[in-house]
């Protein structure tokens, strides 16, 4: 019995030793010659596979940020509140996904200096201590505007501020405000909306009637002394309608020609209808033709094409249609990628949306990619699946 079993092991042996034998010679000649056969070509590189409904999403920690910067595209930011940071769904929510945060209010001059020289810094603070501790860039937003700014910034004894006197309190406040997050906002909106919509330059305003275009500009030095390292951006809305382009186009040419501005920041309050792909396209080409980076900084996309539209429930085919719209859009961005450098998120969900009380008190709007219990819509899927 062992003298079989021996007999048996030596033969199986035998046999072991040939196969492998035939491995090492014959392998490494097909490996060549299929290495060597260029009638093969390379098929296309597989669409990565990433979620495509909820319970896929909730298998992986991915997000947006995974998609876009990781991927070779741009930052992808969320304009939040203090309160977003007490609400811990909202702070996993922000954390997975984005990489660049804006306050939504907390950087405006009513919420930094409501009275003269009295600066209030507690809500932008840990606005920037969240995102420095997690790692996350920040858009500062904004420096000059017409709205959100206290009515004493204009007044002086009682009369309208002189020149050199509201001069003085806008390199004040601008050099306060950069000097205080300088290291910490690597981009400003320097100066907001300043661009009529109708059929004159620019906007009536306390500001312009006061200081003339002269404002704009010496926002834009005492920017520049304040932080010479931080990226200054002209931002606005309606930034895609082609007469309203050319004159914002006009305005941040001298802005370029002075070295003042490196970034037109491309407000992105659309809807599901609008803007064409043209306008966008244009739009893109034409501002960052100055040599001038482009940040989309207020995205969201209304399920209103009209503010006199009547409240609408959030259906799937609507929710659908707001895919088909975002995705267009993200489509836009990737392809113009070396020009976009960063496209942020105007809220962290539906129910907190200023679309909800605008341009209509109380009508129910869903303009971001997370409903209101924080979960992805359609839209989400639709333009992280590319
Ligand atoms: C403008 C401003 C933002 C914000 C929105 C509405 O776009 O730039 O700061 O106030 O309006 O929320």
């Amino acid at each position: 019995m062992p003298r079989v079993l021996f007999n048996t092991n030596k033969k199986t042996f035998a046999e072991m030793t040939f196969k492998l034998l035939y491995l090492i010679l014959f392998l490494p000649v097909l490996f060549v010659f299929s290495a060597c056969d260029d009638t093969v070509e390379p098929g296309p590189e597989p669409a990565p596979r990433r979620p495509q409904n909820l319970a896929e999403y909730r298998l992986t920690t991915d997000g947006l940020k995974n998609y876009f910067t990781d991927a070779g595209y741009f930052d992808v930011g969320v304009a939040i509140e203090p309160r977003d940071l007490d609400n811990p769904t909202s702070v996993a929510l922000i954390r997975r996904h984005f990489n660049s945060i804006t306050a939504e209010n907390a950087m405006k001059w009513d919420a930094l200096q409501p009275t003269e020289g009295n600066f209030r810094w507690t809500n932008a603070d840990r606005i920037v201590n969240f995102a420095v501790a997690n790692g996350m860039r920040v858009r500062g937003h904004t420096l000059i505007w017409h709205n959100q700014t206290p009515a004493w910034v204009f007044q002086h004894n009682g009369q309208t501020a002189s020149r050199e006197v509201l001069l003085q309190r806008l390199r004040n406040h601008v050099t306060a405000v950069v000097s205080r997050y300088r290291g910490q906002v690597y981009a400003w909106d320097v100066v907001n909306e300043v661009i009529d919509n109708g059929s004159g330059f620019y906007r009536g305003s306390p500001w312009f009637n006061i200081l003339g275009e002269d404002f704009i500009f010496e926002a834009f030095r005492a920017a520049r002394l304040a932080d010479p390292n931080a990226k200054l951006f002209y931002n606005d809305y309606r930034e895609t309608d082609p007469v309203k382009r050319e004159k914002i186009f006009q305005l941040i040419s001298r802005l370029r020609a002075e070295g003042l501005i490196d970034g037109m920041g491309m407000q992105g309050h659309w809807n599901v209808d609008w803007p064409s792909s043209t306008h966008l396209i244009d739009a893109i080409n034409r501002y960052s033709s100055l040599g001038l980076e482009i940040h989309i900084t207020e995205l969201d996309v209304s399920i209103y094409t009209s503010s006199s539209a009547p409240a609408q429930a959030f259906t799937q085919e609507v929710a659908l249609r707001q895919r088909a719209a975002y995705s267009r859009f993200f489509g836009v961005f990737r392809r113009h990628r070396d020009q976009i450098t960063n496209v942020t998120f105007w809220g962290v969900h539906d129910g907190v949306s200023w679309l909800n009380n605008w341009p209509v008190t109380g009508r129910a709007d869903h303009p971001l990619l997370f409903d209101r219990n924080h979960n992805p819509k359609e839209a989400y899927f639709g333009i992280i699946n590319f």
